[in-house]
């Protein structure tokens, strides 16, 4: 059973005057990445096919990540209604497809890899859409955002727990998980949210270019985040690789991000702007 459901939201209370074109761009390109969940949930049945218990978290998983897709392109639609997130969809679709769609194990070596990444992408999505709760006056996109935030908690609580059940197994040290960790933190700047801007914000006829969307989409979702927000996201990351989440070197991981996620929001900017 899914937490919550689309026509729960108070779409009725959408308020035009509190809009910002930031982050309509922001939640245009979100909603493709979030649609995506199904073939993400399809690999994810793959790598653990012999786990049933895990197999239907991953079915639930996924229909709640579309449902993410689904009420993010409703209110693009309400804020730009000369978009289409359908449209839009099927091109990032028809252009883009995830590098592990033919893998038959884990991407990561190993279950308890996989685990910890999807634990990462559940701290990064979770920190995001509660600072674009906080960044956005528009009371819908506010309660959306809100929603999507709870669900995502869940999910890195969802994987955290299949993932303490592996590492008994699989036995990965604390430097090892590090390493997978840091490694999905990296990808946060490839293709996948890059050619969802693409699809989702640039005019028809402009062609891709990674460097431009990747610039384009996080020079503002970097903006849209205050200290709070990475804070939590970090502390969750480490707790994920068995780092303690506060405490000092939480404070000093938090400290050091925090500067350089300012620099590179100026250098994306930067960027964008040119
Ligand atoms: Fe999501
Ligand atoms: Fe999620």
């Amino acid at each position: 059973m899914k937490h919550w459901r689309i026509d729960e939201v108070r779409w009725d209370q959408f308020d035009p005057a509190k809009l910002d074109p930031s982050i309509i761009a922001l939640v245009k390109s979100a909603a493709m990445v979030e649609r995506n969940g199904t073939d993400y949930g399809t690999y994810l049945k793959r790598v653990f096919h012999d786990d049933p218990a895990f197999k239907d978290a991953a079915d639930l998983w996924s229909v709640e990540e579309i449902q993410h897709g689904d009420a993010l392109g409703r209110w693009a639609m309400l804020a730009d209604p000369s978009w289409d997130y359908q449209a839009a969809f099927q091109r990032y679709k028809d252009g883009y497809e995830l590098p592990l769609l033919t893998a038959d194990s884990s991407v990561r070596g190993s279950r308890t890899g996989e685990l910890i990444a999807r634990c990462i992408v559940e701290s990064g999505t979770s920190s995001y859409y509660s600072a674009l709760a906080d960044a956005t006056e528009e009371p819908v996109l506010k309660q959306v955002c809100k929603l999507i935030a709870a669900d995502e908690f869940r999910h890195f609580k969802l994987f955290y727990d299949h993932m303490k059940r592996y590492l008994g197994r699989e036995r990965i040290g604390v430097w090892g998980r590090l390493r997978i960790a840091l490694g999905r933190v990296g990808e946060s700047e490839d293709d996948e949210l890059a050619y969802a801007y693409h699809c989702s914000n640039d005019a028809p006829g402009l062609a891709y270019d990674h460097d431009r969307c990747i610039a384009g989409y996080m020079s503002r979702a970097m903006q849209a985040y205050q200290y709070k927000h990475l804070e939590r996201g970090i502390g969750m990351m480490l707790k994920a690789v068995g780092l303690k989440p506060h405490g000092r070197l939480s404070s000093v991981v938090v400290g050091l991000s925090w500067r350089f996620m300012r620099r590179r929001q100026r250098r994306f900017a930067l960027v964008a702007a040119a």
